[in-house]
């Protein structure tokens, strides 16, 4: 049986950067990284997490190195359905055996967390163009505020364009069946807040 090709390191961003910092003789990686790793993050509101959110996921865990899914936890404005534990749960027994991806929480602003984590890339999912206008702005600020960081932006798939935390909620409050929409352990969430399915 053919076999997977060993994944070849140190990869992709082969670009080098030296500087007196670095000292004589030292080069780093225009990643910023000694350890040559491409880190990025994905981050969220994850409330809950939806295959759509999946996808991405799993597209962006085949592109970087190492994948960071960070949760938006909101002290001062705890308005989501699930709270900060129980979407990590969701997310984390929805990943595994993606062996790159970590799940995280994250206060405050999003470029602090990639300054503490190491990451250079933010992902983020566009539907469609209702998406773009905001992603723009938080993209133009987040790489004012912290200029190393770059956004990247992924197509979501055709059949998630439609799909969206908010109209998932609505419909399984009112009894709609999200069993497609959703991983089972978000589905088992959603059926625990609001009850099972009625249509
Ligand atoms: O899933 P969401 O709700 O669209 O995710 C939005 C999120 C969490 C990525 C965004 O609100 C965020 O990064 N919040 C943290 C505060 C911050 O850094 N905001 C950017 C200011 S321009």
């Amino acid at each position: 049986a053919p076999r997977a090709a060993p994944r070849a390191a140190p990869r992709r961003l082969r670009a080098t950067v030296s500087g007196p910092a670095m000292g004589a003789g030292r080069t780093r990686r225009a990643t910023g990284r000694l350890d040559g790793m491409i880190r990025a993050v994905y981050p969220g509101s994850f409330d809950p997490l939806h295959n759509g959110h999946l996808d991405v996921i799993k597209r962006a865990a085949r592109i970087f190195d190492h994948l960071t899914v960070a949760v938006l936890h909101n002290r001062l404005k705890p308005t989501t359905l699930f709270d900060i534990e129980e979407r990590l749960e969701i997310l984390r027994a929805s990943l595994e055996g993606l062996p790159n991806v970590e799940v995280a929480s994250f206060e405050g602003l999003l470029v602090d967390f990639c300054r503490r984590s190491g990451a250079r890339v933010i992902v983020r999912g566009l539907r469609a163009i209702s998406d773009y206008e905001a992603e723009l702005q938080v993209a133009h600020l987040n790489r004012q505020m912290h200029p190393g960081v770059e956004t990247l932006f992924v197509m979501t798939a055709t059949r998630w364009s439609f799909v969206s935390s908010t109209r998932i909620k609505e419909i399984a409050q009112l009894g709609a069946d999200v069993a497609k929409l959703v991983p089972k352990p978000a589905l088992d969430r959603l059926i625990e807040r609001f009850g099972p399915p009625r249509v």
